[in-house]
């Protein structure tokens, strides 16, 4: 290794700088050990700030009904029976001590008027569940975590790009990672890794989601043999912004539709009365997101092809107390004042339910030092995600892979770092300078129209093949792909290695949701509208011997006799 090379040593090395990240970072330092927080992005700048409308966590501060067992139920049901019901049971019942944690971090959560903890309703929870400050709970989780970041003086470095993992004699030893702005290169020699690095939603054309959320943390663990499971399960939020162009996709939080807001199509019909006449909508996400789209197929849609939303009825104190952020999110993109005027929405992809396949306990892979959590992991959701259970998530699972991750590197040694391997992977990232590369965001671009026309809320065979078609003549062109200049601020190269990735991602993606023939959860199959017993399992994708991509199914674990009775009877069908 040459001094082109910074060499920066750790107990634990946390990829992702998210709310999960972050609380695995406090945990390790809580065992007195060392963590190292690398993030391509900067610190706190994640998908977390947009879940806006709040934690769920059972507190029971406004509906004192609310238990952990209510909770977990509704999980289970969400989750369309394939959830992992013990990661469901840790979650239900943790939720409320890591609220109450964040709490004593410094987090202001808006108050009852008796001095509780407000919470609020949100589609399919079954009670006023979601701990919240105002609109932008995320911010505030994000930025109370930082504040322990710093104040701990957990070594933070932002901006660098991990592009693979490390083995030596099959045992991930560390990462290698190149600084974005000046190009220095990394070598994080580590005990054991915490991939947080959230899901993949930007491989679609209209998304909730910032430009991080390229799979990065799905392709590198994918390469080192790590297994990913229900990745055909995308979330479509119902509520995006649909214009102006240029915010399109922008979230609209549940909030809007938990405070009151409700939907219209153009012909001034509230037509979640006729898809879902109990829940309406607060119904869950899936069912609300599906009836949008067939109000805009079935021509009832708005001039920029959305459905409305209005919440204006409920008069501008109200509004601008307990939904500033989106006050101020439509006034300022799209100059509409929401306390006189409706919205205009359509769904936007938000979260992917599938992921890294994980111990429910541990937030262990299927390789022994490499752990993960947040939305990079898989098991939880299931089928469907409930709004507000991903800042749980985060916190739950955030905090439990930190703690594992740091017994691991309690009992074990840092080891050398194997050379040739480093040297591979210099050789990958010199070989994408080429004179004449292909531009690798027109082929991104490409990925992403293919992804949105064919792996969408309906989604159908015959499209999922011409998805996996255009994936592969993709993966085809890819060593064609290339950037010129140096190393410094090459946005050529980021684009190479994040597309990289994301084809990984999206032929898990489009594979997956070929071979589950069923509708179940936000997998929606026109050509099999049925939910399927049979299917009462998951697809794990992993990389085979010979680097060709595997698909097995495994089926659901059951959960004990005990906890059926907190479940629908449904689950049996
Ligand atoms: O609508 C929202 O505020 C999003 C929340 C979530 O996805 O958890």
């Amino acid at each position: 290794m040459n001094d082109e090379f910074e060499i920066l040593e750790s107990d634990v090395l946390i990829i992702g700088a998210g709310g999960a990240g972050m609380r695995a970072a406090i945990s390790v330092n809580d065992a007195g050990l060392k963590p190292i927080m690398v993030s391509k992005s900067l610190l706190g700048k994640a998908h977390t700030v947009m879940a806006e409308g709040g934690i769920a966590a059972a507190l029971g501060d406004v509906d004192s009904k609310d238990n952990w067992t209510v909770h977990f139920g509704d999980i289970i049901e969400e989750g369309v029976y394939i959830s992992d019901w013990k990661m469901a049971e840790l979650l239900a019942k943790e939720a409320p001590e890591r609220v109450l944690e964040l709490e004593r971090y410094g987090a202001l959560f808006d108050r009852t008027p008796d001095g509780r903890i407000m919470q609020r309703a949100f589609g399919a929870h079954t009670y006023r569940r979601l701990a919240h400050i105002g609109d932008r709970t995320g911010l505030e989780l994000i930025k109370t975590l930082e504040d322990q970041i710093l104040h701990r003086n957990i070594q933070f470095l932002d901006e660098i790009y991990i592009v693979d993992l490390i083995k030596n004699n099959n045992k991930i030893v560390g990462a290698y990672g190149i600084k974005m702005n000046d190009g220095k290169r990394y070598i994080f020699r580590t005990k054991a890794i915490v991939i947080a690095t959230g899901g993949s939603g930007r491989v679609f054309k209209v998304t909730s989601n910032s430009w991080e959320s390229t799979g990065d943390g799905l392709g590198i663990a994918y390469r080192a043999g790590v297994k990913l499971k229900d990745m055909e399960m995308v979330q479509f939020h119902p509520t995006g912004m649909v214009y102006p162009p240029s915010v399109k996709g922008v979230l609209v939080t549940e909030g809007v539709r938990g405070e009151g807001g409700i939907l219209l199509n153009s012909k001034d019909e509230r037509f979640m009365l006729k898809y879902s006449p109990e829940k309406k909508e607060l119904d869950a996400r899936d069912v609300v997101a599906r009836a949008i789209y067939k109000e805009i197929m079935d021509g009832r849609g708005t001039e920029h092809g959305g459905v409305y939303l209005d919440i204006s009825f409920k008069g501008p104190d109200f509004i601008k107390n307990k939904l500033p952020a989106m006050y101020q999110q439509f006034l300022e993109f799209a100059d509409i004042d929401i306390t006189k005027k409706k919205m205009e929405v359509a769904p936007t992809v938000h979260y992917m339910m599938g992921g890294i396949e994980v111990e429910a306990e541990s937030g262990k892979s299927n390789i022994e030092n490499i752990f993960a959590a947040g939305e990079v992991t898989s098991g939880l959701h299931g089928a469907n995600r409930l709004g507000g259970n991903s800042l749980a998530d985060i916190l739950v699972f955030g905090k439990r892979a930190g703690d594992s991750a740091a017994q691991y590197a309690l009992s074990s040694k840092l080891e050398k770092i194997d050379q040739n391997e480093v040297e591979s992977i210099t050789k990958h990232i010199n070989d994408l300078f080429k004179e004449d590369g292909k531009n690798p965001y027109a082929l991104m671009d490409r990925l992403m129209t293919c992804m949105s026309e064919n792996v969408g809320i309906v989604r159908d065979g015959e499209h999922l093949k011409k998805a996996i078609e255009i994936i592969n003549e993709l993966k085809k062109e890819f060593p064609d792909v290339g950037t010129k200049g140096g190393m410094k601020y090459n946005h050529g190269l980021l684009g190479c290695l994040e597309l990289e990735n994301m084809l990984i991602s999206c032929e898990a993606t489009a594979t997956s949701a070929l071979m589950r023939e069923e509708s179940r959860g936000a997998h929606t199959r026109s050509d099999f509208p049925k939910k399927d017993k049979n299917w009462r399992k998951s697809i794990v994708v992993y990389r085979g011997e010979k680097n060709e991509i595997v698909y097995e199914t495994e089926k659901t674990k059951e959960m004990p006799e005990e906890f059926k009775a907190y479940v629908k009877p449904e689950v049996y069908k």
